[in-house]
């Protein structure tokens, strides 16, 4: 029998493949097996040994490739063939990533597992869009919260109510098919109908494309555009600073690690005013130093 293998758990970070960590890349290059899911960039898994098994795991419009369980079962096989195998996850594999299950089923059999973090898209895409999560003069908090619960789950774990009396930023994943409900249940809870909203899909990558609107006309916006997944939400004022920060408001001079071709982002609804040399000022209501 083979001395017993390992498996690495890899953050693959958001889409751009430069956005892997550097730990990340090295378990790709030495991976005997990687088993990677939809969202992870093809040059990654082109990274790995020209030997080396790949196995497709990831879940596309509701068919899944392979079942959750039938997964971990495939990592503690290969693992006890005595294969380094490398989990390849899209973003962090902590965030809505389902890698905590996975590690309980390799502790649970004894198999030596690791933990690579990854960035996720919840922090980057926005910040690919020109939206800092947080801002110290707008935003001290920031809510990640899934838009698509699992149904099978006994009871309802996000509190909408609580997530919109919170003053911070909102970050949504998975969360486009359920916007009017979302933008719905925010709104009954007290967030206020002109509050600046973004839905990015592609974040990170050439197919980058944003859409801003006030939140109550977020859905629509997003449906005239034809946006598809994967996009994710982000609600708060800190939305505002995208006609700063974004690459369009640089006079369309790439960022390096940026998208760096803003023309085809759709702006919907008019919601902000001209960029000027004081919009910092302007954007936190004159707070800023
Ligand atoms: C199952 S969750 C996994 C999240 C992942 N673990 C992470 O940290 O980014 C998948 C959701 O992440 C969001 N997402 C992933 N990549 C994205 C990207 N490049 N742009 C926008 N949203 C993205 C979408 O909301 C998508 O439905």
């Amino acid at each position: 029998m083979n001395a017993m293998g390992r498996v690495s758990i890899v953050g693959a970070g958001p889409g751009d493949p430069e956005l892997i960590t550097v730990r990340g890349l090295a378990r790709v290059r030495a991976a005997d097996a990687l088993v990677y899911d939809r969202l992870v960039a093809p040059e990654l898994i082109a990274e790995a040994p020209a030997g080396a098994e790949r196995v497709f795991v990831g879940k596309a419009r509701g068919f899944a490739a392979l079942d959750q369980r039938d997964i971990e079962a495939l990592l503690i096989a290969r693992a006890r063939d005595g294969k380094h195998v490398v989990r390849l996850k899209g973003g962090d594999p902590y965030v809505f990533g389902r890698g905590g299950e996975e590690v309980a089923a390799l502790v649970a059999a004894g198999i030596p597992v690791e933990i690579v973090p990854g960035v996720s898209s919840a922090l980057a895409a926005p910040a690919s869009a020109g939206i800092p999560v947080t801002h110290r003069e707008l935003a001290s908090s920031l809510t990640i919260v899934t838009g698509h619960e699992d149904p099978a789950k006994a009871e309802v774990a996000v509190d909408w109510e609580w997530v919109a009396a919170s003053r911070g930023t909102v970050v949504v994943l998975m969360g486009l098919s359920q916007l009017p409900r979302i933008r719905d249940r925010l709104l009954a809870g007290g967030r206020a109908p002109q509050t600046p909203a973004a839905v990015i899909a592609s974040g990170t990558t050439p197919e980058q494309r944003v859409v801003t609107a006030p939140l109550a006309e977020l859905p629509e916006a997003v449906v005239a555009a034809h946006l598809a997944a994967p996009a994710l939400v982000v609600i708060g004022d800190v939305v505002r600073f995208r006609e700063l920060l974004a690459p369009s408001a640089l006079h369309g001079v790439p960022i390096q690690g940026t998208a760096p071709d803003d023309s085809r982002i759709e702006p919907g609804p008019a919601l902000f005013a001209a960029t000027t040399p004081t919009a910092t000022r302007r954007l936190t209501g004159g707070r800023h130093g």
